[in-house]
């Protein structure tokens, strides 16, 4: 199957009341991780490489890897998406080399460090919006600035510093036409979220409900959704690894955001610990071994169990064959004639 719309995955998620994982890639066997447990689970998938990702893997090869998975996995609906697009330039790019949707993070300065005004985020994603829509690729903006950094991205600080304020999501959403929306309600990228282990609820639902209530039918994201499984920790520290402890944020809050407008998720963390951990362990019980399909196979059915019990949790297991896909041309002629939406349905206060 060629690669799908991210409007059209998302738009079917909300239909069926689920939610889908967008999973990092940076190489080949991540992304075999992914397409394993999407047949395993017969899931829809979103595949997103970071700028980082790009510049590390040469993107072409990434591009020509996940079209090699479409091929290899006809049966599964694939997005391909650039995550935290730092530049109306980098959306572009991906867009041109064949991405079929883009994030324009404008919360965050071209430098991906300092904060932005609400008027630059606006300006920017806009553009983004109009270039993407024009050619059927779809778009997330972000409003309100995650905490943490990766791969160079993020203003730092905890996730608490700059949460979203439903009015200004609202406006955004009105003013950029955006197909989905990152909003910052506590999260953080990276292993180091939370520091105590979470009594109770550790992310401001109130806020995500309060903008599922303003922006009904808005695809709702949550970056920063590595849940730091204890488990995964301990294989690392285990076979000489050095992780302080560490919590993430719990599945349930995830599943609550699900029910709530939530339908992109984000998790990059836990797969990269998964690899590590599986690495680790091949490495320190037997020294002598150097062929890196040794331990790149075990790495690689780590991070197939972490995904497929993520796809299973956030419920896209078993949509995979729900729909036929629709061509991205097709996806272009609807945002055009307006068959596709770019107004946001906003309800009273
Ligand atoms: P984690 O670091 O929690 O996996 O978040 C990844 C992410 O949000 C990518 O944009």
């Amino acid at each position: 199957m060629p690669l799908v719309s991210m409007r059209q995955l998302l738009d079917e998620a909300a239909k069926g009341g689920y939610g889908v994982g967008a999973f990092n890639v940076n190489d080949m066997e991540q992304i075999q991780a992914i397409m394993e447990a999407a047949r395993e689970t017969r899931s829809p998938v979103i595949i997103q490489a970071s700028r980082g990702a790009r510049q590390f893997a040469q993107d072409r090869y990434l591009y020509h890897l996940i079209l090699a998975a479409s091929e290899l996995y006809p049966e599964i609906p694939i997005a391909m998406h650039q995550d935290h697009g730092n530049s109306f330039e980098t959306c572009k790019s991906a867009i041109e080399l064949g991405f079929t949707s883009v994030m324009m993070d404008g919360s965050l300065k071209a430098d991906g460090k300092t904060p932005s005004s609400f008027e630059e985020n606006v300006e920017v994603t806009r553009k983004v919006v109009d270039f993407a829509h024009e050619r059927g690729i779809t778009v997330e903006g972000e409003i309100g600035v995650l905490g943490g950094v990766e791969d160079g991205h993020g203003a730092g600080g905890s996730g608490l510093d700059h949460i979203t304020d439903p009015d200004q999501a609202v406006e955004f959403a009105e003013r950029t036409g955006v197909d989905a929306l990152a909003i910052a309600i506590g999260t953080s990228h990276g292993a180091y979220k939370f520091n105590k282990k979470p009594d109770g609820s550790v992310l401001k639902m109130d806020v995500l409900i309060a903008i599922h209530k303003r922006l009904p039918n808005t695809h709702l994201v949550m970056h920063g959704s590595s849940s730091v499984p204890k488990d995964l920790q301990d294989i690392i520290n285990q076979y000489g690894g050095k992780l302080k402890e560490t919590w993430g944020v719990p599945v349930e809050e995830i599943q609550l955001g699900i029910r709530n407008g939530v339908r992109k998720v984000n998790v990059d963390t836990d797969n990269r610990l998964a690899i590590t951990g599986a690495i680790r362990k091949v490495l320190w019980e037997s020294p002598e071994k150097f062929d890196p399909r040794d331990y790149m196979k075990p790495a690689r059915e780590a991070m197939q169990k972490v995904v497929a019990l993520r796809m299973t949790q956030f419920g896209q297991a078993g949509h995979a064959g729900d729909y036929t896909p629709v061509s991205i041309a097709d996806i272009a002629k609807g945002y055009k004639d307006g068959s596709l939406s770019t107004r946001p349905l906003v309800a009273a206060k």
